[in-house]
């Protein structure tokens, strides 16, 4: 047992000692960008050492909701011009425009926000499916403006449980019944789980959700992210499927 458990260690000693310098040469590689708990600040400085380009990020982030989103069910449609809209923000960035402070940063929104693009806004539900909303909601609008690339629409519990009050928190007809990436069979919250989900799991760096009673900060509590849920009134509902003046907000 001893003198196997020595061979193993010096097994490992002599791969490690052997697989050192290919691993750290390869850190050096753009591909290589660690996207685990990236934060919004440390993808803008890989950015700009040019270590990491918005269409690698968008690769990045889509292969991992291709890996995670079977079992995990928190995102409900990918942007299929996401590619696109990050290749244009790397050749603006290759010629030195910024648009602004999110320039080339991949964002999710909960699936009810508005967004005028190829994406459904359904509140999860399959009655308005292929529907088109007139215009961007207000604070889509405002993230493009920013630079963000719209990576995909968040699951959400249907109708943020207004159709039943008997509906599990996790449930979406369009999407399933989401899974807490912690505790198997653990609650999930509501309603803007997809947004806590994919953010805790890596799937992007940051999602939008909404808030009448809890929704925002509950789920976020439920995936052990951080969950910012403005005071009503300072971040524009407008373009946002409501449920009451009074409460809502988006964060
Ligand atoms: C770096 O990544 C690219 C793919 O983006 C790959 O083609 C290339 O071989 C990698 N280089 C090294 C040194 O690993
Ligand atoms: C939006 O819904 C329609 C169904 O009406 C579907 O064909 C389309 O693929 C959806 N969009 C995306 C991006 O999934």
């Amino acid at each position: 047992m001893a003198a196997s458990m020595l061979s193993l260690s010096s097994l490992l000693f002599f791969f490690f000692l052997i697989s050192s310098p290919i691993s750290h040469s390869r850190e050096t590689n753009a591909s290589d960008f660690k996207i685990v708990e990236a934060t919004v600040e440390e993808i803008q400085a890989a950015f700009s050492r040019n270590d990491l380009t918005s269409s690698q990020l968008v690769d990045l982030y889509l292969r991992r909701i291709q890996e995670l989103n079977p079992v995990l069910r928190a995102v409900l449609e990918v942007n299929p011009d996401a590619r696109d809209e990050a290749e244009q923000a790397d050749r603006e960035r290759r010629g030195g425009e910024l648009v602004g402070a999110l320039h080339g940063i991949p964002v999710m929104l909960k699936e009810s926000i508005g967004s005028k693009d190829k994406m459904n806004t359904t509140a999860g539900s399959y009655a308005l499916l292929g529907s088109k909303v007139a215009r961007d909601a207000h604070v889509t609008k405002r993230l493009r403006e920013a630079g963000a690339v719209i990576l995909g629409k968040a699951s959400l519990s249907e109708w943020y449980s207004g159709r039943s009050s008997e509906a599990p928190e996790n449930w979406c007809a369009r999407g399933g019944y989401a899974t807490n990436p912690y505790v198997e069979g653990g609650s999930t919250c509501g309603s803007s789980f997809g947004s806590a989900i994919s953010v805790a799991t890596n799937m992007v760096a940051v999602s939008l959700g909404t808030e009448t009673d809890g929704s925002i900060i509950c789920p976020a509590d439920r995936s052990s992210v951080v969950g910012i849920k403005p005071t009503v009134g300072l971040t524009s509902r407008a373009g946002v499927i409501p449920i009451s003046p009074r409460q809502d907000s988006i964060g």
